[in-house]
């Protein structure tokens, strides 16, 4: 659980941003990010059901400080374990080759919102980092291709090929922008969600999308995913009171996210 602690010294009021963890049996607060006397602001949420590529032409320019995509990877599979558990956990929407006739429009449109100094994070899978960012490199400089490591093996040929244990992320910009708490190691090491837990197939978990949100927003920042699956970067965001937008197509899925944020 995150709260904001406000503490008066020398007549100056500073805000941070605490979460209480248990420490040797005893719980403590633990600082997560200081926000010095800048108030953050309330936290602000908008969820979209629709289609990202519509969608994002209604939102105005430079409007948007932090973009994290997760799309549809193109490679059609789903977790069987999870479709066994619920039925609102199927295949998950357009994951086919139909992204990449909407994801040039999509990438446009991120740059036209994206404010200026600003970074968009997308995650793809090793084999298909090269489509998506010969579509991204049109608007935007790819600063790195990040590594994220996961402790687990991957779903796919259980014989015939290696298990695979990270994903990529590719880390782009608009204009120059420095990163928040200096140079970190393009290898990130974060659990998955464990099977059990999981709320969608690609479910991304909160600690890395934290992560990379304190890396490249502040406080009172407007962030955006526009597929939004279970709504992971909406929630990362609001505990770390960023504001955000997300956009999804799926009922299921919308519902999921409006649970998950405690929204009617
Ligand atoms: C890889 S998943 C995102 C998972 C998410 N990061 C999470 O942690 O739950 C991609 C999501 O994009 C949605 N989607 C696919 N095409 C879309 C589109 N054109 N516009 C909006 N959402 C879309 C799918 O329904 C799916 O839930």
């Amino acid at each position: 659980m995150t709260s904001i602690r406000k503490q008066k010294i020398k007549g100056k009021t500073y805000y941070s941003l605490i979460e209480r963890i248990k420490k040797g049996g005893k719980w403590v607060y633990k600082t997560i990010e200081s926000y010095g006397t800048n108030e953050p602001s309330n936290n602000n949420i908008k969820i979209i059901k629709g289609f990202a590529e519509k969608e994002l032409k209604d939102i105005p320019d430079k409007s948007v400080n932090l973009i994290i995509l997760d799309p549809p990877y193109g490679i059609n599979y789903d977790t069987n374990f999870r479709k066994e558990k619920t039925e609102t956990i199927g295949a998950i929407s357009l994951d086919n080759e139909k992204i990449f006739e909407t994801f040039p429009d999509v990438i446009r449109e991120c740059f036209r919102i994206l404010k200026d100094k600003s970074a968009l994070y997308c995650f793809a899978r090793w084999d298909m980092t090269e489509r998506f960012s010969s579509i991204l490199n049109k608007y935007f400089k790819i600063k790195n291709n990040l590594i994220w490591v996961k402790n687990n093996w991957s779903m796919g040929d259980l014989n015939g090929s290696y298990a695979g244990q990270y994903e990529n992320i590719l880390f782009c910009v608009k204009g120059k922008l420095k990163l928040n708490k200096g140079r970190s190691a393009d290898v990130l090491k974060f659990d998955r969600v464990a099977g059990k837990s999981l709320l969608h197939s690609h479910q991304k978990p909160l600690k890395l999308l934290e992560f990379l949100i304190k890396k490249s927003s502040k406080s009172g920042d407007m962030v955006l995913d526009c597929y939004a699956g279970s709504g992971s970067t909406l929630l990362a965001s609001k505990k770390l009171h960023r504001k955000c937008i997300g956009i999804e197509l799926d009922e299921r899925y919308i519902k999921i996210i409006k649970e998950r944020l405690k929204i009617k």
